[in-house]
């Protein structure tokens, strides 16, 4: 499926439809090296930092990439709170979550994009941990990407879900610039 096709069928926003790795100078150079490697071998990423950053549009660099190495085939991206309102539905619909917890479990290459919008339930807590659980158990990579910094992660979440993600590489976004607003008439 072509990025175009890909873009109209799953709604990216106009402003990450530029996305790709190979033209992202707004990126530091390691950045993009990290892409670049990334894209060689997917692995778990937690990709984390303030707003405006650019971490949502390296997500969707590399998973232009990744659709272009790899297929389509077993990658979604997904907003955390798109997820958890999923999950939500099949409980009030079915009484259990099991299912779409395990849907996806078994996707191959999963993006979250910003983790901990919906923070801190004991409910949400049980749903992530099973979900990171599972996928780190079967080594399954996840791309995460979140505003809260690791110390609130913990806090948020708990010890169990943080321990797994110390198993994912840390990719930091604090100290560059705020990419909104740039061109706006001051
Ligand atoms: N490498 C890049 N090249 C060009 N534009 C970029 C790049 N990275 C980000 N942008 C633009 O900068 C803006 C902010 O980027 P993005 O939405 O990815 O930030 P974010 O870190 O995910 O912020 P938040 O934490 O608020 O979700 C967007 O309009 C995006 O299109
Ligand atoms: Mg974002």
């Amino acid at each position: 499926m072509s990025w175009d096709i890909f873009c109209e069928l799953y709604q990216v926003g106009a402003r990450y439809r530029n996305a790709h790795i190979g033209k992202c100078d707004k990126l530091p150079e390691h950045l993009i090296d990290e892409g670049i490697e990334w894209c060689k071998k997917p692995k778990s990423l937690l990709i984390h930092g303030s707003s405006g950053r650019g971490k949502t549009y390296l997500t969707y660099c590399l998973l232009r990439e990744a659709m272009r190495l790899y297929g389509l085939h077993q990658i979604r991206w997904v907003k955390s709170k798109a997820l958890d309102d999923q999950i939500l539905q099949a409980f009030s619909q079915y009484g259990t979550t099991t299912d779409t917890i395990r849907k996806f479990s078994e996707i191959n290459l999963l993006f979250i994009d910003d983790f901990g919008v919906d923070r801190g339930s004991e409910r949400t807590e049980r749903d992530y941990y099973e979900l990171i659980d599972n996928r780190w158990e079967h080594m399954k990579p996840t791309v995460i990407t979140t505003n809260l910094t690791p110390e609130h992660i913990e806090k948020t979440y708990g010890s169990r879900i943080f321990s797994r993600l110390k198993d994912f590489k840390w990719i930091s976004f604090e100290g560059l610039p705020d990419l909104r607003g740039e061109n706006q008439c001051r």
